[in-house]
C-alpha cells in the first residue's frame, strides 16, 4: 500500500531552519515506520539522516516523534499509525541533522547518577554477585531501560529546564539505589535531592506514556522521592 511520510528535514549546512518534505513509499501494513524511513533513504533520498541499529527495540537509538508521540521507529507498525505519517525529531535537544539530535546532555545526566555498581565488597571468585529473587524484583522494572531518551524528551520540564536530570537518569539511579548489591544509595539520593533532581518532576506522566519498555517511570520517581523524604539521603 502507499504510505505518505512527512518528515522534518534540517541540514545545518544549507537550511536556516527545519522544514518538512513529503515522500510516498510502497510498504506492507506490517512493516515498521523504520522500514518506511529506510525505503526513503535507500530509494528516494540518501541524505535523510536518522539513528538506528538493532531494528528490534533493543538498542534504543531510533526514538523520534511519530504522529506527535515519542516512539521507537522500529517498534511501530504502519498498520497501527495509518498511511499518513508525520516524523519529527524528539524535542528538547539540539537537532544536528534531520531526525538526529545531540544526545550529549542526556548522557551527561546519565553519568551524573553514577550508573555503575558501587561496593567495597570484594568480587566473589568464580561466580557472579548473587541476590535473592525478592531483591531482584525491586529493580526488575527499571532494569529494562534501554536509554532511548523517549521519556526525557517527552517531559515538558526538560524542555524548559536544562538542569533537570530527566526521567531516564532517575530510572537508572533507581535501578542501583534499590539494588541489594550496591552501596552507593546515599550518594545517588544526595544527587537526586539537588535542585536539578527529583523535585523538578511535576508528576505529569508523559515519561510513562512514552516509554517503549513499559517502565512505570513516574512510580519509580515517586519511590525515590519518598525514600529521600522518609529515610533521608
Ligand atoms: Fe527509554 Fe523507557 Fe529508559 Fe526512558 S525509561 S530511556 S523511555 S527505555
Ligand atoms: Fe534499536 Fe530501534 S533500532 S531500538
Amino acid at each position: 500500500m502507499k504510505v505518505t511520510l512527512k518528515i522534518q528535514r534540517y541540514n545545518p549546512e544549507q537550511d536556516r531552519k527545519p522544514h518538512f518534505e513529503t515522500y510516498v513509499v510502497e510498504q506492507d501494513p506490517t512493516d515498521r515506520v523504520l522500514d518506511a524511513l529506510n525505503t526513503v533513504k535507500w530509494q528516494h533520498d540518501g541524505t535523510l539522516t536518522y539513528r538506528r541499529s538493532c531494528a528490534h527495540g533493543v538498542c534504543g537509538s531510533d526514538a523520534m516523534q511519530i504522529n506527535g508521540r515519542n516512539r521507537l521507529a522500529c517498534k511501530v507498525l504502519i498498520q497501527d499509525v495509518g498511511t499518513n505519517i508525520t516524523v519529527e525529531p524528539v524535542l528538547g535537544f539540539r537537532v544536528i541533522k534531520d531526525l538526529v539530535v545531540d544526545m550529549e546532555p542526556f548522557f551527561a545526566s546519565y553519568r551524573l547518577i553514577k550508573p555503575f555498581l558501587i561496593t567495597s565488597e570484594p568480587a566473589p571468585t568464580g561466580r557472579e554477585r548473587h541476590q535473592s529473587q525478592e531483591d531482584r524484583d525491586l529493580i526488575d522494572d527499571t532494569s529494562k531501560c534501554i536509554l532511548c531518551a523517549a521519556c526525557t524528551t517527552a517531559c515538558p520540564i526538560t524542555w524548559t529546564n536544562e538542569e533537570f536530570v530527566g526521567p531516564a537518569a532517575i530510572v537508572q539511579a533507581h535501578r542501583f539505589i534499590y539494588d541489594s548489591r550496591d552501596q552507593g544509595k546515599d550518594d545517588r539520593l544526595n544527587i537526586l535531592n539537588d535542585r536539578s533532581g527529583v523535585w523538578r518532576c511535576r508528576t505529569i506522566f508523559n515519561c510513562t506514556d512514552a516509554c517503549p519498555r513499559g517502565i512505570k517511570i513516574t512510580k519509580a520517581i515517586e519511590q525515590v522521592k519518598r525514600t529521600i523524604l522518609f529515610e533521608g539521603p
